[in-house]
């Protein structure tokens, strides 16, 4: 009930919606529907009463409760479930158990979100620095039917969405950094993990986790060079907008589910190869290839529709794929 009085409540914040309306439309009684909006503004939100007028939704948390994350889905199947916890070690371990566990089937499409992780896991065994209150952190679970050998490939599908849903809610330009860092002015906005179980021929599951800097103003000290977040850049733009972690992750979300039923016809990036290197920061650019075979440098041409990215040197096109190799700026980070 909680959910659907706030959709409503959201979809007319310039007007006030009648405390009558509220009964008819969802079939309960006044006291369901004030109890409702009782417990809605103990959780921060600002609801004001007028007699003969109704609600009206002043402000909103930056809370990542489900009701409030349900209330910014537009997706058809994702994140229809959402598993919420205050405090988790890791949202990809917390997923990857949801599918070991569960005796349950329908756990595809769930998302886990976390407020703060006690073990936030990083690329190349490193963590993520993930305290409560100002960043983003969640996984998406999913069971495709795609052969392993392709599922690296959403992980950069997953960028693109990133990068769409954060323009979409905050104006500004990320880019993504190949395969799938998203960075704003040359620094780290965005992780993603991903993590696959799976047989030879068959995918048990996929966990994609995303970590996501929304409102850090510090950071340890490993990583206060290269990364930044979407509140300091906003206010190194003049611009201080209140930001919502549930909207983002709504964004993002809807952005994810589209690019990944396009992913799922070819089973490849063919489609999607021409907007994912329209966001690509390393295009045309020259970069280093720290592979363990050798490191060299070339241009960045653009990913192929397997998503290796296509780095030219004098002596030829090297198709170069994600899993040893990383790839620098050859003056930095990006
Ligand atoms: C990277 O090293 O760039 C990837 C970082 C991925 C961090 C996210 S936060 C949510 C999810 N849970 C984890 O433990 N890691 C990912």
């Amino acid at each position: 009930m909680k959910t659907k009085i706030l959709q409503v409540l959201r979809q007319n914040r310039d007007t006030y919606v009648s405390g009558q309306e509220l009964c008819e439309k969802f079939g309960v009684s006044r006291t369901a529907v004030w109890k409702a909006i009782k417990q809605l503004k103990e959780s921060g939100y600002e609801i004001t009463a007028v007699q003969n007028r109704g609600y009206r939704l002043i402000s909103v948390p930056d809370i990542l409760s489900q009701s409030e994350v349900a209330s910014q889905l537009h997706t058809k199947w994702l994140g229809r479930e959402v598993c919420y916890f205050e405090e988790i070690d890791s949202t990809n371990m917390a997923a990857k158990r949801i599918a070991e566990e569960s005796d349950r089937a329908d756990w595809h499409g769930c998302v886990v979100v976390a407020e703060k992780q006690t073990a936030g896991r990083g690329r190349r065994g490193r963590g993520w620095s993930s305290p409560p209150g100002t960043g983003l952190f969640f996984s998406i679970l999913l069971k495709p039917g795609i052969a392993p050998g392709n599922a690296s490939m959403l992980t950069l599908v997953k960028g693109m969405a990133t990068v769409k849903g954060i323009s979409e809610v905050t104006g500004l330009k990320p880019q993504i950094k190949w395969p799938n860092d998203v960075v704003l002015n040359g620094r780290k906005i965005v992780g993603i993990l991903t993590e696959m179980s799976a047989q030879i021929d068959y995918v048990n599951h996929i966990v994609i986790g995303t970590g996501i800097n929304v409102s850090q103003t510090e950071f340890p000290e490993e990583i206060a060079k290269t990364a930044t977040s979407l509140k300091l850049e906003l206010e190194a733009e003049g611009r201080n907008v209140p930001l919502s972690r549930a909207q983002i992750l709504g964004a993002v979300l809807q952005y994810f589910e589209q690019y990944y039923e396009t992913f799922l016809k070819t089973e490849d990036l063919s489609v999607l190869m021409e907007e994912y290197n329209s966001m690509l920061v390393n295009r045309g650019k020259m970069v280093r290839v720290l592979d363990p075979l050798g490191e060299y440098e070339g241009t960045a041409l653009g990913i192929n529709d397997r998503g290796e990215l296509l780095v030219e040197r004098e002596d030829g096109i090297c198709q170069v794929s994600s899993g040893e190799v990383s790839v620098r700026g050859i003056y930095g980070y990006v």
